[in-house]
């Protein structure tokens, strides 16, 4: 190995003198940009520092689902198939940008030792500024793949009419790459559904049906229950078998076949070849879920900090952050089928399971 021509030291490498020196905000009454302020209260370091860090993590989660989306959706490449050995990186990538959200989330008690009073001493000095301008946190809806059309609108503009323009740019290059979701789709429609279980959708569609049917009997028995919610859970599980049906079902063909191979690799997921497969589904649930608890998480910080006073860039608050952390969703399809998976002793076994090679040494 090549020896460098100094020697490095802690402090160099990570390049401490940079970020160290980061925590006096700029004077925003002096004409001169480069002039910073002492810190109005004790407690504006902590902010700052929260909100550094959370931008340090959200690069290294960009990085990991970068590198997920890439391997997995293989943008550019003639041949979009992905080498088995590639499956456990991208498991990981989503487990570790998961485990990030999740660290991020966990932070919001830390801030939390913030009085709301002190917090005041120094929060008009940021209006209007506000996490909602994070491009970053922007990036990473985008290259999930939150579409445009779920967001809410923010008052009156689009989210990226709100990020300073000199931002922007990365914001336009990230919208108009292929995004996390459109990878794992692609890659879920390639599974040979078809091949190893002919009629695989429809075979499922009666055992699902049949599993209703048990479950409206046990109910039909029940008890506890008046008449009239018999009625409204019966007409909830008429309404499961249809929205199972569309489901796998779906008019366009990408999304038809990744939700079969959705519902297959969850029903057979304990044969062998469709471990690694379904440790992959599980993790980008689970990213899911720890973006929105990140979301929850953070309305009920604010909850506490700020009450229902809007918020310093302008929203209505809590009750904007509540919204979104409700309704945002990027794999909400997969997890609402959740609600259709039954046990695969309710299906035969698939008819070829040789040709996925389910049982091989
Ligand atoms: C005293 C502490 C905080 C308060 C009162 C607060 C309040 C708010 C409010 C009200 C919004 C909505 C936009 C607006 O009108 O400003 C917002 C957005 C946001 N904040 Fe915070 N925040 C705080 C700390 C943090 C911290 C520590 C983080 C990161 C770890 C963070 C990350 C974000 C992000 C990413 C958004 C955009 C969310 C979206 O648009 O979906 N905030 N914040």
């Amino acid at each position: 190995m090549k020896r460098p021509q100094r020697t490095p030291s802690y402090h160099e490498y990570l390049q401490l003198g940079k970020i160290l020196s980061a925590q006096r905000p700029p004077d925003f009454h002096a004409a001169d940009p480069t002039t910073t302020r002492d810190l109005i209260h004790h407690e504006e370091l902590l902010f700052i520092v929260m909100h550094q860090s959370m931008e340090l993590w959200l690069k290294m989660i960009l990085a990991d689902m970068e590198l997920a989306r890439d391997l997995i959706g293989r943008p550019g490449a003639e041949d979009s198939s992905v080498p088995e050995e590639d499956i456990p990186k991208v498991e990981s990538c989503l487990e570790r940008a998961a485990l990030t959200l999740e660290h991020m989330t966990r932070q919001f008690t830390l801030i939390e030792t913030m009085s709301p009073l002190n917090f005041l001493t120094f929060r008009d000095e940021l209006i209007p500024s506000s996490g909602f301008q994070s491009w970053q946190f922007r990036e990473v809806e985008v290259l999930a793949g939150l579409s445009e059309e779920e967001r809410i609108d923010f008052e009156g503009k689009p989210y990226y009419a709100h990020m300073p323009a000199e931002w922007r740019a990365g914001l336009d290059r990230r919208r108009n790459e292929m995004t996390l979701r459109e990878a794992v789709i692609a890659w879920l429609a390639r599974t040979p559904v078809d091949e190893a279980f002919p009629g695989f959708a429809e075979t499922f569609l009666d055992a699902y049906a049949v599993y209703l049917g048990e479950q409206r009997d046990y109910q039909a028995a029940n008890p506890n229950l008046a008449e009239k919610q018999k009625e409204e859970l019966f007409a909830r599980f008429e309404a499961s078998l249809e929205d199972a049906r569309q489901f796998l079902l779906a008019e366009d063909d990408l999304t038809r076949r990744a939700h079969q191979a959705f519902v297959f690799i969850a029903t057979y997921r304990d044969e062998p070849l469709l471990r690694w497969p379904w440790a992959l589904v599980k993790r980008v649930l689970e990213f899911e879920e720890h973006f929105r608890l990140f979301r929850f998480r953070h309305a009920r910080m604010v909850e506490r900090m700020i009450g229902l006073r809007p918020g310093s860039g302008g929203s209505a608050g809590v009750a904007y952050l509540d919204a979104t952390a409700s309704s945002y969703r990027i794999f909400g399809d997969l997890l609402k089928a959740v609600s259709y998976l039954i046990d695969a002793r309710r299906l035969p076994s698939p008819p070829h399971d040789e040709i996925l090679k389910f049982r091989r040494q």
